[in-house]
């Protein structure tokens, strides 16, 4: 189920969201060889950060929430990492956040030159007061970001992921179009949710407040990329609550060229991409589909 995204070639559409299984380069190339058609790294910035105090990721009746606070080794701490990944088998995705336009230029000039397949441009982490949400809220803010970047990026492809708060996604979509993404990436986590421990009388997460993942957002991120597609004519990565082969199934006839799954990796396993891509097969078999690209975008009017 080979496909091409902007021009890097995947064996399947799958993709394993940022920030899931960290920037560890043993486990993201461990879920390539489970399956992914590629994997996105936990997005990386300009300096070493802690992150928020435990608890930070819990499950809730449909889905997780998490307030992890973008904890980063800082671009400087990754030539080990980067090293190993070297054989991975699938594209690399890396992520990068910055909480000024300076400091996303400096996060690139850092990590282009290891040349990921994609870079994939934070401007949407619900979790903190500085990085990213601001940048994504705004469609003149977001193509600054994403002019940047690309700029210093060269050949390399450059994707903003985009938050779904934003109340005129299309809009931003179309504005990081013009400035030179290559493709976008869409949903984020929703948020910031909260959950509450009636018998503690207290909020669950450490950090109060967190972003929402999971089967609970599939409605919203379906709708997001429906109205991206609507707006842009570079591919999209679509993420929110897929689960199975129907879901992703769905998030490309809704308009996604590839699919992100993070939530479902606690669900199903490491073999979470396998087991998709299998059950998109099968569907696509029952109903005499050849190629998964002909399903792109096929509820648009
Ligand atoms: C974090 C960052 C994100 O971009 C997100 O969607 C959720 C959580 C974080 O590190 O806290």
């Amino acid at each position: 189920m080979e496909i091409e995204f902007c021009g890097i070639k995947m064996k399947n559409p799958t993709v394993l969201a940022s920030g899931i299984l960290g920037v560890n380069a043993e486990l993201l190339k461990r879920v390539a060889r489970e399956g992914a058609g590629a994997v996105t790294m936990k997005s990386i910035g300009p300096k070493e950060k802690q992150g928020h105090s435990n608890p930070t990721v819990l499950e809730w009746e449909h889905g997780l929430i998490n307030a992890v606070g973008l904890p980063s080794p800082g671009y400087k701490n990754m030539e080990n990492e980067f090293k190993q990944l070297e054989d991975c088998e699938s594209p690399v995705i890396v992520s990068i956040y910055g909480a000024s336009i300076e400091e996303f230029e400096k996060v690139t000039e850092g990590i282009v030159g290891y040349e990921p397949s994609i870079i994939e441009i934070n401007i949407s982490c619900p979790n903190t007061k500085k990085e990213g949400q601001i940048f994504g809220c705004n469609a003149e803010t977001a193509a600054e970001v994403v002019e940047a970047v690309n700029k210093i990026a060269g050949k390399i492809k450059v994707m903003p992921k985009l938050t779904p708060q934003a109340n005129n996604i299309a809009e931003i979509a179309r504005s990081c179009e013009k400035a030179g993404a290559n493709a976008i990436c869409a949903i984020n986590t929703l948020g910031p949710g909260m959950l509450i421990d009636a018998d503690a009388r207290k909020p669950v997460l450490a950090n109060k407040f967190g972003g929402v993942s999971g089967p609970a957002i599939k409605p919203i991120a379906l709708r997001c990329v429906y109205q991206i597609y609507e707006a842009v004519s570079i591919p999209i990565l679509g993420m929110g609550g897929i689960t199975n082969g129907t879901d992703a199934i769905e998030m490309m006839m809704a308009g996604a060229t590839a699919v992100g799954m993070g939530t479902a990796t606690h669900y199903r396993g490491i073999n979470a991409f396998k087991l998709v891509a299998d059950e998109m097969q099968h569907w696509m078999k029952e109903h005499n589909v050849e190629n998964i690209g002909e399903l792109v975008g096929v509820v648009h009017d």
